[in-house]
């Protein structure tokens, strides 16, 4: 059953130990940065922003730093077979190491978290230069993946020192997007309640939706959700794990191919989703197709809406509804050859919710497209 949990009233106010100021950046480990560079700027609409490499005096990897509106993302590769982010993309092919989160103070991040039981992955460091300072410092998640605390208030500079401001003279336009409205975590099975602790005892999260195999089960496909947010709503993080259905789940298709826990998708946040839809449909990203007869029944699932039906039937957009205003949303195809990473595309109108009223059409949808690869 679908559970919805208050959030107690003025918890950021009262003693929220880890303040966010919100998501800071998402680093992606990729097989060939430049060309995955070229790809999240013309599907995707992100433009130059920064670059760090040997030219800028890091000798053994690359990193180009792409943004679009408040959304930052980072696309780090190797230089060498030694590298040990080459044993990561061996693994697990093209995925997200880092959600890099935006701190206060990046020292007293790391000394709440760590004493509270999270694991280090990089200690407090600050980097300086002429632009001022940026202080970091991280603690391990799920799987390899590890959130970075960035503390930039006193930088002026272009991203952080080390980094150069980048501009090519290929500029293709934005689509739209905004910020990072939530990043959903893969876990193993019965790592769901596990990875929820952590969240709660090291990071002051709360959970504020619970869904289980009843409401995210269709006929083959199943699993248990649960949806954690810091003090400010800021910072969402869904944890999935699989749950037993007829045949395989589509998280445990996620786990077998990405070998391990994992980011499952990024939903980014938009204003107008119709026009940013139609924009990287025009530009080659790829969506879960829906059938048309979902939108028969729409208006009465979820009352009147501001969109026109048409142009989201022929979209694919989805509506769903909760007490406080509806949303839309909808899911691109696994951006890998893996069927791991995807995005959402999500604009919200008044509702806070994650689109359960979907989950259904979505699934059936996922399940088409798992089967097409065998893996149902
Ligand atoms: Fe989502």
């Amino acid at each position: 059953m679908e559970t919805m949990i208050q959030p107690a009233a003025n918890q950021a106010a009262t003693t929220d130990f880890l303040p966010l100021h919100g998501t800071d950046y998402v680093e992606l480990y990729v097989g060939n940065a430049k060309q995955s560079a070229h790809y999240y700027k013309t599907a995707f609409g992100f433009q130059d922003y920064a670059y760090a490499g040997p030219e800028t005096g890091v000798k053994d990897k690359v990193s180009y730093v792409l943004i679009q509106d408040k959304m930052r993302i980072m696309l780090t590769t190797p230089l060498s077979s030694s590298h040990p982010i080459t044993e990561h993309l061996k693994k697990h092919g093209d995925g997200v190491k880092v959600l890099a989160l935006m701190v206060e103070d990046a020292y007293d991040a790391y000394a709440q978290t760590t004493s509270r039981g999270g694991k280090s992955y990089m200690e407090p460091q600050t980097l300086t230069d002429e632009f001022g300072e940026v202080r970091m410092s991280g603690i391990h998640t799920y799987g390899e993946v590890v959130h970075l605390f960035i503390e930039r208030k006193n930088y002026k500079g272009t991203f952080m020192p080390g980094f150069k401001a980048h501009k090519t003279n290929y500029n293709p336009t934005t689509t739209g997007l905004k910020y990072a409205d939530h990043c959903v975590g893969n876990v193993g099975w019965n790592q769901m309640n596990p990875w929820v602790k952590f969240y709660e005892d090291v990071m002051g999260f709360k959970n504020i939706l619970s869904f289980d195999d009843n409401d995210i089960s269709t006929e083959y496909s199943a699993l248990m959700s649960k949806v954690m947010s810091n003090g400010n709503g800021y910072v969402k993080f869904p944890i999935n794990e699989p749950a037993e259905g007829k045949k395989k789940s589509q998280v445990e298709e996620y786990l077998d191919f990405y070998e391990g826990e994992g980011v499952q998708h990024i939903a980014i946040a938009t204003d107008n989703i119709v026009e940013t839809v139609t924009t990287l449909q025009s530009r080659g990203v790829e969506f879960l197709t829906i059938p048309t007869s979902y939108y028969d029944e729409l208006i009465d699932r979820v009352g009147h809406i501001d969109e026109d039906i048409e142009p989201l039937k022929r979209l694919g957009i989805l509506v769903d509804k909760d007490d406080e205003g509806y949303l839309l949303q909808i899911f691109t195809k696994p951006v890998e050859d893996r069927p791991t990473m995807f995005f959402e595309i999500i604009q919200r109108k008044g509702a806070k919710s994650f689109g359960k009223g979907n989950f259904k059409a979505l699934f059936e949808s996922i399940e088409r497209e798992q089967a097409l690869r065998g893996n149902l």
